[in-house]
């Protein structure tokens, strides 16, 4: 599975060219981005980047990648992260490590948006993986009786048996629909509930390139 990873990291990371503005992924396949993109500055390429998560920031300082806030650029060169789920059409479900507002907000704002998986992420239809939702904590209740009625399992993401608590301060909840026949709106559905700040359904009008990652090191194009 790591090579597989590491070898669609690396292919991403070949489309990086000096002086551009970087979005860094989540996760462990956007790990091996970073490592990449690190190993590239530590060459001699200059590029400015900003993470999705408080993690690959500290991982991306570790290898030498200059970091910037949100508030420093006005839009994105090129972000490359990894997906839980990616369908035929490049539908994709991300969130499984709880940065999918950072990451939404990145993909939205990116010239091209690079997702990076191994071939155990792509499926015909979304669902299987539990869809992540960012929702603001005081009304974490009645916010999930309102998702809850979507038909869909809900259930409250914890940590060390209290709620996980995600990098803006907000909850996790993770929703077993099984199958979502109508990604497009299913996600306008979920915006329409107050206190859903994000969903983890990014669509495909976001995506650039899907490159999968195989076992033997060469990777193909979605
Ligand atoms: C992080 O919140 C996620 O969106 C990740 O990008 C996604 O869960 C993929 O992670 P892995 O590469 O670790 O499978």
């Amino acid at each position: 599975m790591e090579v597989a990873k590491k070898a669609a990291a690396e292919s991403a990371v070949e489309f990086i060219k000096p002086g551009m503005i970087v979005g860094l992924g989540t996760g462990t396949t956007a790990y091996w981005a970073i490592q990449a993109l690190g190993k590239k500055v530590a060459n001699g390429l200059e590029v400015k980047a900003v993470a999705s998560s408080v993690a690959s920031e500290e991982e991306a300082k570790k290898v030498g990648i200059q970091i910037v806030s949100f508030h420093s650029f006005s839009s994105i060169d090129i972000y490359i992260d990894g997906a839980d789920e990616i369908d035929g059409e490049k539908n994709l479900i991300k969130g499984g490590g709880g940065a999918l507002l950072r990451e939404k907000i990145l993909a939205f704002n990116s010239k091209e948006f690079i997702v990076i998986a191994d071939e155990s992420k792509v499926v015909k239809q979304l669902g299987k993986f539990h869809l992540p939702l960012e929702v603001v904590p005081f009304a974490q209740p009645l916010t999930m009786r309102q998702i809850a009625a979507l038909g869909c399992k809900p259930s409250l993401r914890l940590k060390n048996n209290t709620p996980f608590i995600t990098d803006n301060g907000n909850y996790i909840i993770d929703c077993d629909f099984t199958s979502i026949a109508s990604v497009a709106e299913l996600n306008i559905q979920l915006h329409l509930i107050p206190g859903v700040v994000e969903t983890g359904l990014f669509l495909y009008t976001m995506v650039a390139k899907v490159i999968i990652g195989k076992e033997d090191g060469t990777v193909r194009l979605l």
